[in-house]
């Protein structure tokens, strides 16, 4: 290839670069596409991948007067967030899906019979060993070593949020971790 189509060892009139200008053009571009890969590479990497609502951020679930009016008992289950929303007397507690023995995702049975006194019928049963909860997340039945881990409920605002990225394992159930409404 005929090297005078990319530089000229003496420029001339018709303005042609010397080799040394080539190459120091050439190291510069070089140097400068690598600047913008670890610019590009550090932007990317600190960005945030999840989605605003999504399971591991926080979520607005409802607002404080609906969560009110939810009758004591019931149980509603943030598919997507994959936690259930438990109406206690006091409050609500949010139970993460998760089974403790092995990691199943534990089913709600409304028609199941009730392992509390909140309600005649419903209990959380999980089809891999047959460990059974109650509206607590509490263990009666099977291998779970503990109950139902739980995600933090407050408030913002009027708004009832859940932060679905702070796991919090217990050994029992106490009224402080129920968020009073
Ligand atoms: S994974 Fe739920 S009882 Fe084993």
């Amino acid at each position: 290839m005929d090297k005078n189509l990319f530089y000229k060892d003496n420029p001339g009139e018709d303005g042609g670069v010397t080799r040394r200008q080539f190459l120091g053009r050439a190291w510069w571009l070089a140097a400068g596409i690598l600047a913008i890969e670890a610019v590009g590479g550090l932007v990317f990497s600190l960005w945030p991948r999840t989605k605003a609502g999504a399971f591991g951020t926080k979520v607005n679930i409802a607002s404080v007067e609906e969560v009110q009016a939810m009758p004591v008992g019931t149980v509603t289950y943030f598919l997507e967030q994959r936690f259930y929303l438990s109406r206690v007397e006091s409050g609500l507690l949010a139970l993460y899906r998760k089974c403790t023995h092995v990691g199943c995702v534990i089913p709600w049975l409304p028609d199941d019979p009730s392992e509390d006194d909140l309600a005649p019928k419903g209990r959380f049963n999980c089809p891999c060993h047959g460990s059974l909860f109650d509206r607590y997340g509490v263990v009666h039945a099977g291998p779970a070593p503990r109950p139902m881990d739980i995600f933090p409920v407050t408030l913002d605002k009027d708004e009832v949020v859940v932060d679905t990225g702070t796991i919090v394992q217990r050994s029992r159930f106490d009224e402080s971790q129920v968020m009073l409404i």
